[in-house]
């Protein structure tokens, strides 16, 4: 198998269960199914063809019994974030989760206590509202600024309040950010440790768009900004975005404390997700040892993507905002010329562009009106999208 990535087309993804393209789960999304999907964060590129190749070697062996994460493993993570991000992780840091978003309903369970008080920062990502409520935790938006150049700012007067107040015990940070594409700056990491240091607050940094950061942006892990958060700091990490594996449900959390560890694993036990998925890890090791080729190859085609996106909406909508993208393979975008919110835009976009968009105010009232576009699809499947999209807001 040649380690070139195909990044021209992709099979047909009907009839596989895929959550983006199936028509059932389209028609109960979105009430309709003849659709082009440009939503859910998953990319419409085969993965890495060693990873494809390391799974067809593990079902050669025809046995898979229960797992836990083995050495190789570990080692693989290890020297993935030293290599790619300068981060030296120690083997005991790392602890298994089947996803991020599974990972912080067991950490809210586990660092947290009903009633206690978490802060987030929206617009964002939208299960950070769920695994807060859903727990019975009451959540308190630091809602991010937009600054003179259209970019998300931390409201850090708002978040020492909020860091302040006694009932506070966790923070979580989008690091980059989803939707916004923000890649925190230096400065702005060490401003918020300094703040959940003084106030004695937990971060935890969800980490999962890491790899996929546009030049000149560098992904700067949260202990690396300021290494006295090491204590107080749940990094969560995952092979999933950067290698489009998210159906196999397997991502790193990453504690330096062995004492909220401690904490983290009684929770995973007593969930009874301690046992990991055999495909997901052999999955990502061979992602992290071999994949790094096809990744260069992945972020070459989707910093051209985002090229063509911003190219279009520049000459043919160009009263329409585009958040400037840093990190990620979504844009978001403004309404704000079209005097409508994301609701209408939504449906009308679905019902005379044929495309589905993740509408803004899923990611909190500040994203009421904003959309999510994902890019990460081959070019012509992009100009298609395009197109739909010019179609459903001019018909706005
Ligand atoms: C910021 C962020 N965190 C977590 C996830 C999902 O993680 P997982 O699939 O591991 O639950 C996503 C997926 O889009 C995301 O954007």
């Amino acid at each position: 198998m040649s380690d070139a990535g195909n990044f021209d087309d992709f099979p047909n993804r009907v009839g596989t269960g895929a959550i983006k393209w199936e028509p059932e789960h389209l028609k109960a999304k979105f009430g309709v199914s003849d659709v082009l999907p440009m939503w859910v964060a998953d990319m419409d590129f085969e993965t890495a063809p060693c990873v494809v190749e390391a799974l067809k070697k593990r079902l050669e062996h025809p046995l898979f019994g229960y797992t836990r994460v083995f050495e190789r493993y570990r080692q693989a993570v290890i020297a993935w974030f030293e290599s790619q991000h300068g981060w030296q992780i120690e083997q005991p840091w790392i602890c298994h989760a089947p996803g991020i978003v599974a990972a912080m309903n067991l950490l809210i369970q586990a660092l947290t206590a009903p009633g206690d008080k978490v802060v987030i920062q929206p617009p964002v990502y939208y299960p950070f509202f769920g695994s807060v409520r859903d727990n019975g935790r009451e959540l308190l938006l630091n809602t991010l600024k937009i600054d003179g150049e259209g970019l998300y700012q931390i409201d850090f007067d708002q978040l020492e309040e909020q860091l302040a107040d006694d009932k506070t015990r966790l923070f979580m940070l989008c690091n980059p950010h989803n939707p916004g594409g923000r890649v925190w700056a230096r400065q702005d990491l060490i401003s918020l440790v300094e703040l959940c240091i003084r106030y004695d607050v937990v971060v935890l940094s969800d980490e999962i768009h890491c790899d996929l950061v546009w030049s000149p942006f560098k992904h700067l892990p949260l202990p690396l900004a300021d290494k006295r958060i090491l204590e107080q700091c749940v990094v969560c990490t995952a092979s999933s975005k950067s290698f489009n594996l998210a159906g196999l449900q397997t991502s790193d959390i990453i504690i330096p404390s062995a004492s909220l560890r401690r904490k983290y694993r009684a929770q995973l036990h007593r969930s009874g997700l301690s046992d990991p998925n055999i495909m997901g890890l052999v999955a990502t090791e061979a992602a992290y040892r071999y994949g790094l080729p096809w990744l260069k190859e992945l972020r070459t085609q989707l910093a051209s993507n985002l090229e063509q996106v911003e190219a279009f909406f520049a000459q043919q909508l160009p009263g329409v905002i585009l958040m400037s993208t840093q990190a990620t393979y979504m844009v978001w975008f403004n309404l704000q010329s079209y005097g409508v919110m994301a609701k209408i835009a939504e449906r009308t976009l679905l019902e005379h562009g044929k495309v589905a968009l993740n509408p803004g105010y899923i990611f909190g009232a500040a994203g009421d009106d904003w959309m999510r576009i994902n890019f990460a699809c081959p070019p012509t499947t992009l100009s298609e999208g395009l197109q739909r999209i010019k179609r459903g807001l001019d018909a706005l």
